[in-house]
């Protein structure tokens, strides 16, 4: 059955000292209790060798918050895949909003950046989401759809190593939650979306995160829902306390 997941994206946040001093506390944390879900930071490039050096993997996952859709050569500032992998990072976020907003990452940049994450080894985090305006004439369920199918070029085998994250850009850094029933719908539409084109087996089996305001108080709530199988938080992840809080929603 799919695993449960919470999973910290910094975004562009903490200097390497301020970094390690968190991961640190988050993996004590965790060391310390017992938990019911994976959890996972992903940091930026900066911290990816530090804070691999001051986590115990099995206790802690790592991951990057992006990486480049050409393989290596002369592509000035750009970190790839292989160069993530080699820090000990097992994961990379894609096609966060905040890439396709700022960055202007389409399905095509997309999907080249996923087959190079597989290729090293990294388990692709996979963000989709509608914007507000598509949320209120309707459209998401279709906006979501596409970006999914997006991925529809992998062989299933590749494809059932997606984690999936549904961060309605609405809901990103805004204090506005989706109510645990718009995310349990979506969440269902989406796996019925990776059904119908790699069965039930796959779908079942793949994880679906919610993004977008989650915090301890309302995580319980949405976690709860049968397709939300747990969370991408960007803001309380930046406190341990309010973290583990995330996590402790699945004990
Ligand atoms: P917030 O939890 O700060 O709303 O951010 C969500 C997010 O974008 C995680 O990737």
């Amino acid at each position: 059955m799919r695993k449960n997941i919470v999973a910290g994206n910094w975004k562009m946040n903490t200097t390497v000292q301020e970094g390690v001093a968190l991961a640190k506390e988050v993996n004590d944390a965790l060391a310390a209790g017992k938990n019911n879900c994976d959890v996972v930071i992903c940091v930026p490039f900066t911290h990816l060798v530090p804070v691999a050096g001051a986590i115990d993997s099995k206790v802690l996952g790592l991951g990057a918050e992006n990486c480049a859709q050409y393989d290596k050569g002369a592509y000035t500032g750009e970190v790839s895949a292989s160069m993530v992998a080699s820090t000990g990072a097992g994961y990379v976020i894609l096609g966060h909003s905040e890439r396709r907003q700022y960055y202007g990452e389409n399905n095509d940049t997309l999907k080249a950046k996923t087959r190079l994450a597989l290729d090293n080894g990294l388990t692709p985090i996979f963000c989709v989401g509608e914007v507000l305006e598509e949320r209120e004439n309707g459209s998401y369920n279709d906006v979501v759809q596409s970006q999914v199918e997006a991925l529809f070029d992998l062989a299933a085998e590749d494809f059932s190593k997606i984690i999936v994250a549904y961060e309605p850009v609405w809901a990103i850094g805004t204090g506005k939650t989706a109510t645990a029933e718009q995310a349990q719908d979506m969440h269902a539409h989406i796996r019925s979306v990776i059904a119908g084109k790699y069965g039930n087996e796959i779908a079942d089996n793949t994880s679906i995160l919610y993004g977008g305001s989650c915090k301890p108080s309302n995580a319980r709530e949405l976690f709860a829902k049968p397709d939300v199988d747990g969370g991408l938080i960007g803001g309380a992840a930046l406190k341990a306390d309010s973290f583990m809080g995330i996590v402790e929603a699945f004990n």
